[in-house]
């Protein structure tokens, strides 16, 4: 056993989590009038309903006896001072300090590094000034207006989520486009819309190795330099590099004074605030991109600062550590009623997965109890019309997290009180179901009795008790999505010093890209030193023989 499992608060939970399967929503809302007042949470406009939840006031003391036994608030202080909690890497954890809106230093290794992060950002608006106004122009004198990023993961995602987000604050004349995936579709259907000309490439990969971005990259400056009629000075104009490899951004042709750096301290998917958010403050222009910081150090500072039982980030985490290890819940899904973050869940995927997916912990040693959940989502209303069958009435138990603004960037007659209406239906229709004896009567009202009536019932019955805490909020602002970004970054954090992993690392990456650099050879028809197990020989002759034909 564990110490996890078998510490005095897990143990309460195990058996506590025995009486939670008979507990029904409706009865819990009954016996408790000021139950959405016990359970909701505030943080200025942002506000969390967790009634809607399968705990109580005593789930929640346990979940909080838990979480001061795993010493969160210990760890917390441990990131934020610089320590090195990413132990198998041997780095300090501090995407706090990219957006330390403060005066006070932030130490690593003795040495304060908020000098550096700030320089940086200085860098990153003048050279943002100078694009968006056009002083600073393409090899041939044009203006700049289409930036393509070059990054996958969370040399993507973060910012890609975040432009998309933000789109209604971006001004015309300043587009962005996002070029991640190795299929050569992605990147030749980008440029086929493209001026050479105006177009500024940002090569943004924190090792500076990764396949994909640096394939991508090649074939980007390729076409280029074509289109420039051979001159590869062209480069210089149309090429920046984010990185924190100097020397592989000058070994791929990219002078440093081009390059915006940042540290091994910034895990790549907690890297949006650094300046892998570059085309971030290209597109909407930097005083947005600061907002982004200010809406994500505000959180930091509620998380750091207040008391656990109304902590945001600690809340959600240890309600998801409440599903996943003590009711058998496996999925989580994100349900943003906002268009704007349509792709939210998908950086949320990156960040909670590749944080929280391990199978051991700090120390080596396989756990005991279930980790990171399968975290995915799509935005409201459309999900209602593809998966939300299986939510309302499927055999998993999926908790839910449900985003809403009261007011839409975008005001079009009623849609915005039709959104809303779907919003606080589904939460609704999820925890308090439809009993039998209600189905019952809708029918025998729609005119159905007898055999008819009984073979239709079980259909129509909702069982209820699907769990799901809603987001809601003013406006979708920078500010605003900063803090919601922040609020998942620390929940996954709560998780992770919970199920005591190394949030930090992501080892289970690597070994599809050796086997990917291994195999790749035989794809150009050269033999591989080794042979393949007997699939991949397989399924390289059957890809052979389809590109003969
Ligand atoms: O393969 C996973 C990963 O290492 C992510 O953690 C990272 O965000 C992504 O690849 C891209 O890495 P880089 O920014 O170094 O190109």
């Amino acid at each position: 056993m564990s110490s996890l499992t078998a510490s005095a608060s897990w143990q309460a939970l195990a058996a506590h989590a025995g009486l939670a399967r008979s507990w029904s929503l409706r009865d819990l809302f009954a016996a408790d009038k000021s139950r959405f007042e016990r359970f909701s949470c505030r943080f200025e406009d942002l506000l969390l309903d967790y009634s809607k939840h399968l705990a109580t006031g005593e789930t929640l003391r346990l979940l909080l006896d838990l979480a001061r036994e795993r010493d969160v608030e210990g760890w917390r202080q441990r990131m934020v001072a610089g320590r090195k909690i990413n132990a198998s890497e041997g780095r300090a954890v501090l995407h706090t300090a990219l957006r330390h809106r403060a005066a006070t230093p932030v130490v690593v290794d003795g040495r304060d590094v908020m000098p550096e992060v700030r320089a940086v950002l200085a860098r990153m608006k003048e050279f943002c000034e100078e694009i968006r106004s056009f002083r600073r122009k393409g090899f041939t004198g044009q203006n700049l207006t289409d930036v393509v990023n070059i990054g996958i993961g969370g040399s993507d995602l973060g910012p890609r989520m975040v432009c998309e987000a933000l789109a209604p604050f971006a001004e015309p004349g300043h587009r962005v486009h996002f070029v991640s995936n190795v299929d050569p579709g992605d990147l030749v259907r980008t440029l086929a819309g493209l001026d050479a000309e105006r177009t500024l490439f940002v090569v943004a990969s924190k090792t500076f190795t990764t396949q994909e971005t640096m394939t991508n990259a090649a074939s980007a400056r390729a076409w280029l330099v074509e289109r420039m009629g051979g001159q590869e000075a062209a480069v210089a104009r149309h090429f920046v590099a984010v990185s924190t490899n100097e020397e592989k951004v000058r070994a791929f042709g990219i002078d440093p004074k081009n390059m915006f750096g940042f540290w091994d301290w910034v895990g790549g998917r907690y890297s949006l605030w650094s300046a892998i958010g570059l085309p971030i403050a290209l597109h909407l222009g930097f005083a947005r991109f600061e907002e982004l910081l200010d809406g994500a150090h505000a959180m930091d500072r509620h998380f750091q600062e207040t008391p656990l039982e109304r902590n945001m980030p600690v809340l959600m985490g240890l309600l998801g550590v409440w599903y996943t290890d003590f009711l058998g819940a496996s999925s989580h899904a994100v349900l943003p009623y906002d268009q704007n973050l349509h792709r939210f869940a998908a950086h949320l995927q990156q960040l909670d997965m590749e944080s929280n997916g391990k199978s051991v912990d700090r120390a080596g040693r396989a756990v005991d109890y279930p980790t990171g959940p399968v975290v995915w989502g799509e935005p409201g209303t459309n999900g209602q019309h593809a998966f939300f069958q299986l939510l309302h009435q499927g055999t998993s138990l999926i908790p839910c997290d449900f985003l809403a603004a009261a007011s839409s960037l975008t005001p079009l007659g009623d849609h915005h009180d039709k959104l809303l209406a779907n919003f606080l239906a589904q939460t609704a229709a999820l925890a308090f179901g439809k009993s039998r004896e209600e189905a019952r009567a809708e029918l025998a009202r729609q005119g159905l009795a007898g055999e008819a009536l009984e073979a239709l019932l079980p259909h129509k019955v909702f069982p209820g008790n699907r769990p799901s805490s809603s987001l809601l909020y003013e406006k979708l602002s920078p500010y605003r999505l900063g803090s919601l970004i922040a609020l998942y970054e620390h929940k996954v954090f709560v998780q992770g010093v919970i199920w005591n992993i190394n949030s930090f690392d992501q080892w289970g990456v690597e070994l599809g890209k050796q086997l990917a650099a291994r195999i790749l050879p035989a794809l150009a028809g050269e033999a591989l030193p080794e042979p393949p197990d007997g699939s991949t020989a397989g399924l390289l002759a059957h890809v052979a023989a389809l590109r003969r034909e």
